[in-house]
Parts: C-alpha cells; structure tokens; sequence
C-alpha cells in the first residue's frame, strides 16, 4: 500500500501552516468575517482532512482528502493521473469517465471519499500488464477515432462499459449509449467504427 498523505512532500496542511500564509492570513482573520465565520475558521475548516484508501488500477492507495475534493481532482492532483480530463467539470462531456467497480462514472460528479473501498480503473489501468493494449484502445487507433485526442480517454472508458452492458450491437445504438461523451473535434463516425471493430474482439476475449 501507497500512503498518498504527504504526496510530493507538501499539501493543503503544510501550506495553511507555513510561516508565509499564516502572516498573511492572521492580521485579516481578526477583522474579516463573511456570514459569520472569521478566516481563521474557514482556514481550519479547510485543512480538515478524510483518511481513505482508494484501490486505483489494482493498486491500495492510502491518503488523506479534503471531503469535498471529486475523484476527479483526487486522480490528477494527487496521483498524476491525468488521463480522465476536464472538460465541463459539470457532468456534461464525459471527458472524465473512468470505471468505478467496473461501471462507467463521471469522476468530476463523484467524491472521492465515496470511492473508498471501491475499485477505480483509469485509462492508464486499462492496457495489459505488459503493455498489449486493450482492444478497445487499439480498435481506435485502427480507425483514427481521435484528432486532438482530448476527450478520447473518457470515450474509450465509456464505449468499453457499453460493450460490457450489451449496448453495441449496432451503430445507432452505440451512438446512443455514448450519447454522453462529447467530441469537439467531432470524431463520431470514427468512434463508432472503432466500437463495433472491438465489441467482438472483447466477446472473445
Ligand atoms: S468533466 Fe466530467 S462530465 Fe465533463
Ligand atoms: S478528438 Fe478532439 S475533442 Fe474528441
């Protein structure tokens, strides 16, 4: 097990208490007050931690999270995992599905404290241990699936849960189920192609 509680040796503790931020916060917290919290409560408030263990790509991570920060924060600030991107942030692109015990989710919807003890799979976990990628992923490069490549990781790990949920036996139906995943590049012909190529490839496999 990882213990992620000090990742990179500085994080929202060591910064609230460093010398710097506290001479710049304490003369304010004295006077400002904003809906009845000074400063100094809202700073205390911040730096209030969850201890988790998140099992990330098969590997237990322990960490301690602020219990608002998502997933999706979580993956890429804490853990280098930049693969789900950002895109609306707001549940609306699907750029930052990733697999929450095998099930397609929007990391930026989700907190991470509520992964604890669930499996979370990233594009970076989906290729094989020797680096063979998964069908899905080299069905895309076999069809040109991508331009800027941008929301490719959040497609892959949709159209791999809807072929896992029996919803890719045709064009229109995949252009349904990944009605959600959004290409600004517009790229949809491409990515339904390159489904239907890997659905019987992972049947098989
Ligand atoms: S970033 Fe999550 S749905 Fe757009
Ligand atoms: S490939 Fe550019 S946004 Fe989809």
């Amino acid at each position: 097990m990882i213990d992620h509680g000090t990742a990179g040796g500085f994080n929202r503790r060591t910064f609230l208490s460093s010398g710097t931020i506290a001479a710049a916060v304490v003369p304010l917290a004295a006077q400002a007050k904003s809906g009845g919290r000074t400063m100094e409560q809202t700073a205390a408030t911040a730096e209030t931690g969850v201890p988790i263990t998140l099992r990330i790509n098969g590997g237990d991570h322990r960490l301690t999270v602020d219990p608002r920060i998502t997933l999706l924060d979580t993956l890429r600030e804490r853990f280098g995992l930049t693969g789900a991107k950002k895109g609306c942030d707001q549940g609306q692109c699907g750029a930052c599905t990733v697999h929450v015990d095998g099930r397609a989710t929007l990391a930026c919807l989700t907190l991470a404290v509520t992964a604890q003890g669930k499996s979370v799979t990233t594009i970076e976990g989906l290729a094989a241990a020797d680096g063979t990628l998964h069908p899905m992923q080299a069905a895309f490069v076999d069809n040109d699936a991508f331009q800027c490549g941008y929301c490719t990781p959040g497609q892959i790990m949709s159209a791999v849960s809807v072929v896992h949920d029996g919803h890719a036996t045709n064009a229109d139906q995949i252009r349904e189920a990944m009605s959600g995943n959004l290409c600004r590049c517009a790229a949809y012909p491409n990515i339904v192609a390159a489904i239907e190529q890997a659905a019987p490839k992972m049947k098989r496999g």
